[in-house]
């Protein structure tokens, strides 16, 4: 079945039906519109909401992304979500999660048949170079351990006015790019969650660690020369080696593997 990106909000009782054994794993609200599905989930998770809920939102009128910039998608041309996903243990073991769920979100797009999208370090999703989508987890302590409100945006379609991408470090990717047609957006919506529930559950065990190696196979710029910025500066300049297992980002310079928490990284010209 296909979908157009015109279609409606989801529907919780379809997408559940095609949730299989993570069924009982998520527990999804569907909104025509937000500010922002990581601030309502993150006011929500404040009031005690459980691990596994969900909000999907059609329209977003305060999108967030990473380093305080906006996210930016028209109405049904994007699929917008945020997990609650509840761990035990401080708010440390939860190095490297936005590393993870890019390799569950990967892996639902593989499954789809978009095989083979990469990851940039630390959140994004590329296609060809181009950036599909891009993943904020939003992190805090929690009386029994901490949670994490992870968002996530995919382009389905992109804008019609070019103008709303100027400025942005990659350019846009989007899905209807790459499918024809777009597979039905509850089926994709429902494998990004078997996806992530997944991933979770490996990640409650052995943190970043146990997802790291497969992260690297979708590593867009392993082994190849980059350079990161912080604040639009040069920081380092070096061989891209992947990441450590708490997420840092690795990279050889003259000095040796230096570690990177932060910064923003590109590709540097041959
Ligand atoms: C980035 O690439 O900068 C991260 C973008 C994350 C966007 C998603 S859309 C759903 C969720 N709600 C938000 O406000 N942001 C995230």
């Amino acid at each position: 079945m296909t979908d157009s990106p015109s279609s409606l909000l989801i529907d919780p009782l379809r997408l559940h039906a095609l949730l299989g054994d993570a069924q009982g794993r998520f527990d999804v609200d569907s909104l025509a519109e937000c500010e922002s599905t990581n601030t309502l989930l993150l006011e929500r998770a404040a009031q005690g909401a459980p691990t596994g809920s969900v909000i999907v939102a059609d329209r977003q009128t305060a999108g967030r992304g990473s380093r305080g910039r906006r996210w930016l998608a028209a109405p049904g041309a994007s699929l917008t979500f945020s997990v609650l996903w509840r761990f035990d243990g401080g708010l440390e073991r939860l190095a490297g999660l936005s590393l993870a769920v890019g390799v569950a979100v990967v892996h639902a797009l593989d499954c789809c048949g978009a095989t083979g999208m990469l990851l940039k370090w630390p959140n994004d999703i590329l296609h060809d170079n181009a950036k599909l989508g891009g993943i904020l987890v939003e992190l805090q302590s929690a009386p029994d351990g901490a949670l994490a409100v992870i968002g996530i945006g995919l382009n389905l379609s992109l804008p019609a006015s070019p103008g709303e991408c100027e400025g942005f470090a990659l350019p846009p990717a989007a899905l209807d790019e790459i499918f024809s047609p777009l597979p039905e957006r509850h089926a994709l919506f429902a494998q990004l969650l078997i996806e992530l529930a997944h991933v979770f559950d490996r990640f409650a065990q052995g943190g970043f660690a146990a997802v790291r190696d497969q992260w690297q196979t979708r590593n867009a710029w392993q082994d190849r020369p980059v350079q990161v910025l912080r604040d639009g500066h040069l920081e380092k300049e070096g061989v891209c080696r992947g990441a450590d297992v708490d997420g840092a980002l690795l990279v050889q310079t003259a000095a040796g593997v230096e570690r990177c928490l932060s910064g923003d990284l590109s590709l540097r010209a041959p």
